[in-house]
């Protein structure tokens, strides 16, 4: 594997809502040069170069520790940067830009020649996203070109949902990390596959299914955690992602069951000398309090949860712990995405609890 020099990585701390031109000015020349800057958007941090440089392109595979043939998000500050990296746009994906771009949702497009191989896997195909964030759009400007940008984490690592998990993770592998603070939603964009005849979402994110299906009512969509036949995915695809060190388990099933079941697995692991976290939702982590487990409060809507999931995955990961026990979230709006990143980080670990037939009323 090649491994990248160390240089000396700066941090620079800019306003997420009005960043300073003289800190855009020093990023984007980055930019231009061909070097790397993390940056926030409304999502995660993204990884960025010029999007129309091999070269820089390059930096950003070896930098992540990311397996070349890879596709990577094509970001664009102005809707006129479409047309320099995206050919042949149908009405639906006119329909959702002008619905919600700038925002957080990446659209599979046939590709122009000006994007390279490198970016896109060698595929026909681009993604293209038009981020919301100021920092993102003031840097995209700055820089005068698209910018290519996956997650700031290091491969296989939750995606950072702040500049300390992106030094955590790329210290002395990228140039400048634009610190704009905690980032808003916490999971990666939604993604829709619109190159071929049925709109596909290929990942579920920040933007709901809900939303989207009213602009888009055909769009199609198959959850990765029901295993139909031909469904599961090839072991390296999943095995690696979102994962942190810890074993993950997610409980499925009513409320009441779950808590039960998960309270049981901890006396299980700690007798068998294992140490536990628990995410769980504010109004749930009261009931693993008497038990050894570290738990980690993820608020009490599904927002909050987005915004704290890979934060909490990340802190329980420094913990130490053996095992990290989750219920998956109710299957609307930003649960949908949860569910997927929680059954990616579990390797399809999911554990169904059915009713328990009878237990005592005390
Ligand atoms: O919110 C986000 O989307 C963040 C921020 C930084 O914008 N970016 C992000 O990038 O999550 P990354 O590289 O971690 O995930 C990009 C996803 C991958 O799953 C990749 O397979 C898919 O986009 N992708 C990229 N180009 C594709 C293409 N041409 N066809 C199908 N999938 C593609
Ligand atoms: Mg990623």
């Amino acid at each position: 594997m090649m491994t990248s020099q160390t240089i000396e990585t700066t941090v620079v701390v800019v306003d997420a809502q009005h960043p300073n031109a003289q800190s855009l000015a020093i990023a984007s020349q980055i930019i231009r040069d061909d070097g790397l800057v993390a940056f926030p958007t409304e999502t995660v941090y993204g990884l960025g170069a010029n999007a129309l440089s091999t070269d820089a392109v390059a930096r950003i595979f070896a930098a992540k520790g990311r397996p070349a043939g890879h596709p990577l998000i094509v970001h664009i500050g102005d809707i006129d940067q479409l047309d320099q990296v995206a050919r042949a746009i149908p009405d639906a994906a006119h329909n959702l830009m002008n619905r919600f771009w700038p925002g957080p949702l990446t659209l599979i497009l046939a590709r122009t020649g000006a994007v390279p191989d490198a970016v896109t896997g060698g595929r026909d195909t681009v993604a293209v996203r038009f981020p919301s964030h100021p920092v993102a759009l003031g840097l995209i400007r700055a820089a005068g070109v698209p910018i290519a940008a996956p997650s700031a984490n290091r491969f296989s690592h939750p995606s950072p949902t702040s500049a300390q998990h992106v030094l955590d993770d790329l210290a002395g592998r990228v140039e400048l990390v634009l610190d704009g603070g905690h980032t808003d939603i916490g999971l990666e964009s939604t993604i829709i596959d619109l190159s071929g005849d049925v709109p596909t979402v290929l990942r579920p994110g920040g933007l709901s299914l809900e939303a989207l299906r009213d602009a888009l009512p055909t769009l199609a969509y198959t959850p990765r955690r029901s295993h139909q036949p031909g469904m599961t995915p090839a072991p390296g695809t999943l095995v690696k992602h979102y994962s942190p060190n810890a074993t993950v388990c997610v409980y499925e099933g009513d409320s009441a069951d779950v808590i039960r079941a998960m309270q049981q697995e901890i006396r299980t692991q700690h007798e068998q000398n294992r140490s536990v976290g628990v995410l769980a939702p504010d109004q749930e982590a009261d009931q693993f309090a008497a038990l050894a487990a570290t738990v980690i409060r993820l608020g009490d809507t599904l927002e909050e949860y987005a915004q704290r999931l890979y934060e909490s995955l990340r802190t329980l990961d420094s913990a130490g712990v053996d095992t990290i026990l989750v219920a998956s979230p109710e299957q609307t709006s930003l649960g949908v995405a949860i569910a997927d990143r929680l059954f990616r980080a579990a390797e399809g670990r999911v554990i169904r609890v059915s009713p328990t037939e009878s237990h005592p009323e005390d």
